[in-house]
């Protein structure tokens, strides 16, 4: 498509979605497993696609924040391969799980080591890794402003009530840090590193500063609209390897099977996608289909992957 006709259809196709998916709004079950997620209206639903030629496309909520949740994972991975490079990879896996995100069956016949980081171990084990040298408050400092310096925004903020909520009633998580850490496989104490890893998980965004600060996976490592290089080619290619095979859990094959696109959710109804060399897409739906991913969300990019022609598989 040429640059004009490609800013029509764009945005004509997430108009054609967002109309479409409208009937549907509040399908899905939203999570409630942490309390202060299950007060959200199951009603929203936004969409946000930012090009690498730096154009915004919006339908629907797109500017009402939400719980990223795993989403985050992406961005504590990326700072963990920024601190320890290949290293991690003796620490975490890099396998599809093929179970549940908060699975501990794989776990025990694993010896403590995660799968891959993007299941809740695997992440907890990643806030562990880049603990080194910080306290957990400078930490998440630090993650809040990687998080701001890749979307180039900086309102962006943790919602402590999530966190506190995730920490009050965390009950599976403490199950998990505390099983690493009797296989000897969590170098900083479990509260520490659970208080790492509920306060990105409760980072809040919108769907635009999403897309945008996933921008730089669908560029080859650095924000067109910033200049910032945040990872070489070599690493955003793997990252989006990860997604792809790892970013939606037990979900993952059908993700990639509908959609062919590297992808990461979040249990607050989030999706972060990436089309390499083309956009970065964000969508909010918070109501989840089985696998925990956001149903009319997964459904929203099958949809833009079917009428674009973005598919990593080819058009
Ligand atoms: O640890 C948890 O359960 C949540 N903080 C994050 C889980 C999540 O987002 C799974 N995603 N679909």
């Amino acid at each position: 498509m040429r640059d004009l006709e490609q800013q029509k259809g764009l945005q004509s196709i997430i108009d054609d979605i967002y109309r479409e998916l409208t009937p549907r709004l509040g399908e899905g079950r939203v999570a409630d497993y942490i309390p202060q997620l299950a007060r959200v209206d199951a009603r929203h639903f936004g969409m946000a696609v930012v090009t690498t030629g730096g154009e915004l496309y919006r339908a629907g909520d797109a500017e009402v924040p939400f719980s990223i949740q795993s989403i985050s994972k992406v961005f504590t991975l990326t700072l963990a391969l920024g601190k320890h490079g290949e290293n991690i990879w003796s620490r975490v896996g890099r396998e599809p799980s093929g179970s549940a995100f908060n699975s501990v069956v794989q776990l025990e016949h694993e010896g403590g080591k995660p799968r891959n980081p993007f299941i809740n171990a695997g992440a907890i084990r990643i806030s562990d890794l880049i603990l080194a040298g910080h306290t957990p408050k400078e930490l998440i400092g630090e993650i809040v402003r990687f998080v701001r310096y890749l979307a180039d925004d900086e309102n962006i903020v943790i919602d402590h009530e999530v966190a506190r909520s995730e920490a009050a009633t965390g009950y599976r998580n403490i199950a998990l840090a505390n099983f690493m850490r009797s296989f000897g496989c969590l170098d900083h104490p479990v509260e520490h590193v659970l208080g790492v890893y509920f306060h990105h998980c409760a980072l809040a965004m919108t769907c635009s500063q999403l897309a945008r600060s996933g921008l730089f996976l669908a560029a080859g490592g650095t924000n067109p609209l910033t200049g910032h290089s945040v990872v070489s080619r070599q690493r955003a290619r793997r990252i989006n390897a990860l997604m792809l095979t790892c970013g939606h859990y037990d979900g993952s094959g059908d993700f990639a099977y509908r959609v062919g696109l590297p992808g990461k959710s979040g249990v607050g109804g989030g999706i972060m996608a990436v089309a390499p060399g083309k956009a970065s897409i964000a969508v909010w739906s918070p109501g989840l289909n089985d696998y925990g991913n956001s149903l009319l969300g997964s459904l929203a990019l099958e949809m833009l992957a079917a009428r674009t022609g973005w598919s990593v598989f080819g058009p």
